[in-house]
């Protein structure tokens, strides 16, 4: 499975998916960049989000808040004081590490926030460090997962410190009125966003899986506290899975993973992940769906002197809304869809690497190539061809090469469809499309290409 990991990797640096980011200054630890064809998977993973959840439903709208907010909202939140993770220094090698996955790795429990305990087991069961394999640990500290930026440079101290957003649930909580104000929403209601957040982690490498700044598509349902919210709930999860799979997971390689009560967040009744079958360690989280109660709004509205409140009209009732909160990391998404995809296959003619993306997601729809590169007339009824796909679709132009290669070379982008003009077209006005997933080769009009392709779609 790590090698499976290891392929994939090397395939989104060769293929333009994700490239390590400053590479050309050394590399900056964990942190990446989408290349061309990274970027457009990661965009129509976004705009399937955005229409699954936003666009489709009466009941949603979306908003686009700022990274960097008003510092007082993160201390009403709890994350300035309780936003923490477990960490201990190697003595030997100086490498920091997460306390809580070390002591979890030795003893297959979890002792999230016992600082004493996980101390306790790193000395009793002599944990090796995992960079120089010493057994000499610093204590174990918590340190606080914001990222802290400075608004005003020139003066300096505290009261000008700023934070980036840990997660982007502040930016909706605090415009809670202004939505109600200004739209027509009525409880119950959801407000989306999809942008960065950033978190000071000590990340233990597995690509894009954990990052100091990622993205995430939330989303805060505000419902009636007196609802019996049990079955939304449900219906939630069961949305996420079927968005995991229309990421390309197979429902065998998702599950769920309930918090056990005491390991909840601070301002949440119930959290159940969805996780996948990374092939990196086994399930670990995807998406998550907390219950967060009435906490924020009221943090908020205590914090900052505003009511923020629902008035119920049909039945003059005023109280403030409980949140469901189901939160999706684009990232893993991403990561998702890319490990979903990635298939090697034995042909006869040897062997190919083939994205098998969902069609609707592949970071380009069609291919278009010139039988050969040195026939103009070919090339020309080529160009005219991509012209007016590419109007509709995500379509690329390619004359690098023989067939063969291009067929391989979009097969490794996920292109679903591979459209080759040659002596025929100019005679007949049709064209071979190629399968991505088959193979098979069909014969199809020019001008009927378009609903070909969409109708494959
Ligand atoms: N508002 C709730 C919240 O932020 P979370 O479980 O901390 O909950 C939500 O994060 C999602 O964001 C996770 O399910 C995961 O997909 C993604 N995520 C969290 N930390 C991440 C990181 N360091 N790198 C990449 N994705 C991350």
């Amino acid at each position: 499975m790590q090698d499976k990991m290891q392929k994939l990797v090397a395939l989104c640096k060769r293929r333009g998916f994700v490239f390590p980011a400053s590479e050309i200054y050394g590399g900056f630890a964990n942190s990446y960049t989408y290349g061309p064809y990274g970027s457009e998977l990661k965009k129509n993973i976004k705009d399937l989000w955005w229409k699954t959840f936003v666009s489709s439903r009466r009941d949603m709208v979306g908003i686009d808040g700022p990274i960097i907010l008003h510092p007082k909202l993160w201390e009403a939140s709890g994350h300035v004081g309780g936003f923490n993770d477990a960490m201990v220094d190697c003595k030997q090698c100086k490498k920091r590490f997460r306390a809580d996955h070390l002591v979890e790795e030795a003893t297959g429990q979890d002792f999230e926030g016992e600082l004493e305990k996980m101390q306790e087991v790193l000395v009793n069961e002599k944990v090796k460090c995992k960079v120089c394999g010493s057994s000499d640990w610093s204590e174990v500290r918590v340190f606080n997962l914001m990222f802290k930026t400075e608004m005003n440079t020139t003066e300096g101290g505290e009261e000008n410190i700023a934070y980036l957003r840990p997660e982007t649930a502040g930016a909706i909580f605090i415009e809670f009125k202004n939505v109600v104000d200004s739209s027509r929403v009525k409880v119950p209601f959801g407000i989306a966003q999809i942008g960065k957040a950033f978190r000071n982690e000590i990340v233990a490498g597995n690509f894009i899986f954990r990052l100091r700044e990622f993205e995430q598509m939330e989303i805060e349902y505000f419902i009636d506290p007196e609802l019996a919210w049990e079955e939304l709930f449900e219906d939630w999860l069961l949305k996420q899975e079927q968005f995991a799979m229309a990421l390309g997971a197979k429902p065998e390689d998702i599950r769920r993973y309930e918090h056990a009560q005491e390991k909840l967040s601070h301002y949440s009744k119930k959290t159940v992940d969805i996780e996948y079958n990374f092939p990196f360690g086994g399930f670990k989280e995807l998406f998550g769906l907390a219950h967060r109660t009435d906490f924020d709004l009221k943090a908020h509205a205590e914090a900052s002197g505003t009511k923020l409140e629902y008035f119920d009209a049909a039945n003059n009732r005023r109280f403030v809304p409980h949140v469901i909160e189901p939160t999706f990391g684009l990232d893993r998404s991403i990561l998702t869809a890319l490990v979903a995809a990635y298939t090697e296959e034995e042909l006869e003619e040897g062997s190919r690497i083939v994205m098998k993306f969902p069609r609707n997601l592949a970071p380009v729809t069609v291919a278009v190539f010139p039988l050969l590169k040195n026939k103009p007339e070919l090339v020309a009824k080529a160009e005219e061809v991509f012209a007016n796909l590419s109007m509709i679709f995500k379509a690329e132009f390619d004359d690098n090469g023989n067939v063969g290669k291009r067929y391989r070379r979009q097969d490794e982008i996920g292109t679903p469809f591979c459209v080759t003009i040659d002596f025929d077209s100019l005679e007949d006005d049709t064209v071979t499309v190629r399968d991505r997933d088959t193979m098979e080769q069909e014969r199809v009009k020019i001008e009927e290409l378009v609903g070909y392709i969409q109708e494959k779609l």
